[in-house]
C-alpha cells in the first residue's frame, strides 16, 4: 500500500449506489490515500464531497486508472464491460456492482459472510452480488451450514432505488402528481410505481422468469457453491424508496427447529432478529433504511412440506445490497493481505 493508504476510484459516483459507496468508504474508515470520483461526461463541473472536502467528478476515460489500487464500479453493465477489464489490465483491482461478470465462473462473486473463501485477485474482478440475492444468502447461510437448504421459493418486494436515482425521482414525481391530480411522468418503469406494484424487474426470459428472477437463483447457486439447490424467484417491484424485503420459504435436508433458527441467526454476523409479530415487531424497510445489517423475522414453519421454514428478510439495498457488500469485500482484500 501507500504511504497513508490506497488510491480509489468510484465509477458512477454521482448514481445512488456510488454517491453512497463514497459515504461507507468514509464510514467504516477504509484507508483511503486518494479518491477519484468518475462519471459521464454530464456530470463534469460537478463536485462530491469525501471526508468532509468537495472533490470534482472527472469523466470517465480509458486512462483514468493510471495509479489506482482499487475501482468500485457502479454505472450499469455496459460501462462495467467496456471499463473493468481495462482497470484490471493496469493492476486496478474492480469490484463490480453491475450483473456483467457474476457469472462468470473465473470471477468470484462474493458475501464476505457467506463465503469469503472464494475470494481471489487473480482475474483482477471481483462481482458484487444482486442485492436482492445479498440480503437472502445473509440470512440462509447458517441455515445452509446447519440442516443444507434443498430448495428455497423467494417472493420479493423491491424498493426503487435499485433502479437508481431516476426512479426514485420518478416515484416522487408521480406521488406528488396524484395528490396533486396533476398528469404523471412515467419515464423509467413499464407502469405507474406511485400506489402500486409489479411483477416485472428486468426483461422476460424465454422461460417465463425476469432476468432479477434468474439472477436469484444463479448468484445464490453460486454463492453456496450448491448448483444443484432448487431455487423459484418472483420479484415484484414496490413504490418503497429505501429497503427491500423478501417472503422466503425454505425446505432443508435435516429437520431445524424455529428456535434453532433463531439462536443461529442472532449469532450470524451481519444479521438481526427482529421478530416478535403479537407487539409488531418484524422488519421493515423503513426501519432498516440506512442501516447496514440483514434483518431477519416472521420465522416459523413451514407445514406444507417436511422440514419446512418460512420467514420474512428485509435489508437496505443499497447498503448491504450494493455499496456496504462492495466496501466490505474491499475490506476483506486488505484483511488477507490481496491488495
Ligand atoms: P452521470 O450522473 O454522469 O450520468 P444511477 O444508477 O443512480 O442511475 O447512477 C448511474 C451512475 O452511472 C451515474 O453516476 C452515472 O453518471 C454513471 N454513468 C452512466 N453511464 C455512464 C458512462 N457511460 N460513463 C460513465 N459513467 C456513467
Amino acid at each position: 500500500m501507500g504511504d497513508n493508504g490506497y488510491n480509489v476510484a468510484v465509477v458512477g459516483a454521482t448514481g445512488a449506489v456510488g454517491n453512497l459507496m463514497i459515504q461507507v468508504l468514509e464510514e467504516r474508515a477504509f484507508p483511503v490515500k486518494e479518491i477519484k470520483l468518475l462519471a459521464s461526461a454530464r456530470s463534469l463541473g460537478r463536485t462530491l464531497v469525501f471526508r468532509g472536502k468537495a472533490f470534482p467528478v472527472q469523466e470517465l476515460k480509458e486512462d483514468s486508472f493510471e495509479g489506482l489500487h482499487l475501482a468500485l464500479f457502479s454505472a450499469g453493465g455496459s460501462v462495467s464491460r467496456k471499463f473493468a477489464p481495462l482497470a484490471a489490465a493496469r493492476g486496478c483491482i474492480v469490484i463490480d456492482n453491475s450483473s456483467a461478470f457474476r457469472m462468470e465462473p473465473a470471477i468470484p462473486l462474493i458475501v464476505p459472510e457467506v463465503n469469503a473463501d472464494a475470494v481471489t485477485v487473480e482475474p483482477g474482478i471481483i462481482a458484487n452480488p444482486n442485492c436482492s440475492t445479498i440480503q437472502m444468502v445473509v440470512a440462509l447461510k447458517p441455515i445452509h451450514d446447519a440442516a443444507r437448504i434443498k430448495r428455497i421459493v423467494v417472493t420479493t418486494f423491491q424498493a426503487v432505488s435499485g433502479t437508481g436515482k431516476r426512479a426514485i425521482e420518478e416515484l416522487r414525481q408521480q406521488v406528488t402528481s396524484t395528490v396533486r391530480g396533476e398528469a404523471m411522468v412515467r419515464e423509467v418503469y413499464p407502469h405507474q410505481i406511485a400506489f402500486n406494484c409489479f411483477p416485472h424487474i428486468g426483461a422476460f426470459l424465454e422461460n417465463g422468469f425476469s432476468e432479477e428472477e434468474m439472477k436469484m437463483v444463479n448468484e445464490t447457486r453460486k454463492i453456496f457453491g450448491a448448483p444443484e439447490m432448487a431455487v423459484c424467484a418472483t420479484t415484484v417491484r414496490v413504490p418503497v424508496y429505501y429497503g427491500h424485503s423478501e417472503s422466503v420459504n425454505i425446505e432443508t435436508a435435516r429437520p431445524i427447529s424455529v428456535e434453532e433458527v433463531r439462536e443461529l441467526l442472532a449469532r450470524a454476523p451481519g444479521v438481526q432478529v427482529v421478530d416478535d409479530p403479537p407487539k409488531g415487531r418484524y422488519p421493515i424497510p423503513i426501519e432498516v433504511a440506512g442501516k447496514d445489517d440483514t434483518f431477519v423475522g416472521r420465522i416459523r414453519k413451514d407445514p406444507s412440506v417436511r422440514n419446512g421454514l418460512a420467514m420474512w428478510v428485509v435489508a437496505d439495498n443499497i447498503r448491504k445490497g450494493a455499496a456496504t457488500n462492495a466496501v466490505q469485500i474491499a475490506e476483506l482484500l486488505l484483511a488477507r493481505g490481496l491488495i
